[in-house]
């Protein structure tokens, strides 16, 4: 059998206390070079999926492997693995604004890069590009709490795309969106495409998967991928 990019195998996960869970045996598999959007309601498990991806959660029962490597708690606690895991893996929250914590545009996106481990000249050289294809040049000292909506959206993006992650996750990326952004963003989501690159979208908007995505996986509420 192949190897997949990401595998879940009978994925159940319960928050601390609850009785009901928030992910119900979800088994499915993504692979690089898709773009996948996981369609739901509201409460079906769309971001809880994703903090199990992160390895920000842990599955209560069921596997999680990335690239045929378990990712669990004790995975996790090594440090060269849960930096392998964030530097592969790109992440776009829901609520873009709570990504923002440095004292500029700039700096929002640079930071990562340093995270990285890159030289400086790159760090410059990828902030600079970032800056210019997001169109965020003329607001790169403003502090990320004194920008619009959509400055902030471009901003978080910017600075998960600067890290050129190999997987990109976002989360509702058009919330908080105009009618032009969501345009612009769907487009730029398109232009993303490439044979080396995992992309998955959480998302309840169906005409941004029906732009987008190569397969939608569809979860009820029930907690379950259908
Ligand atoms: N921190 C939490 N503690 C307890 N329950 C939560 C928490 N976060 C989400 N849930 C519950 O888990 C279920 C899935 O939520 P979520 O993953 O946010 O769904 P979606 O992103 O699809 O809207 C919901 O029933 C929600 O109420
Ligand atoms: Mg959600």
């Amino acid at each position: 059998m192949s190897q997949h990019t990401i595998q879940l195998d009978h994925v159940s996960f319960a928050y601390a206390g609850e009785a009901v869970p928030s992910l119900n045996d979800v088994t499915t598999a993504f692979d690089k070079g898709e773009c996948v959007c996981i369609e739901g309601p509201n409460g079906c498990g769309k971001s809880t999926l994703f903090r199990i991806l992160l390895g920000l959660s842990y599955p209560t029962r069921g596997t999680y492997t990335l690239e045929g490597e378990t990712v669990d708690a004790k995975s996790m606690k090594e440090e060269a693995f849960a930096a392998k895991l964030h530097r592969k893996i790109g992440f776009l929250f829901q609520n873009s604004e709570v990504q923002l914590f440095t004292g500029s545009v700039e700096e929002e996106i640079a930071f990562g890069l340093e995270q990285l481990g890159l030289p400086e000249s790159e760090v410059d050289r990828r902030t600079e590009e970032y800056l210019r294809m997001f169109d965020l040049a003329a607001i790169r000292h403003k502090a990320p709490f004194n920008i619009s909506g959509g400055e902030k959206k471009r901003t978080a993006l910017a600075a998960v795309f600067a890290m050129e992650p190999e997987i990109l996750v976002m989360d509702e990326p058009l919330s908080g969106l105009d009618e032009d952004g969501q345009a612009w963003l769907t487009d730029f989501i398109k232009g993303l495409h490439s044979k080396e690159r995992l992309i998955l979208i959480a998302t309840h908007n169906r005409e941004l998967s029906a732009a987008v995505a190569d397969r939608v996986v569809r979860m009820d509420k029930n907690h379950r991928v259908i």
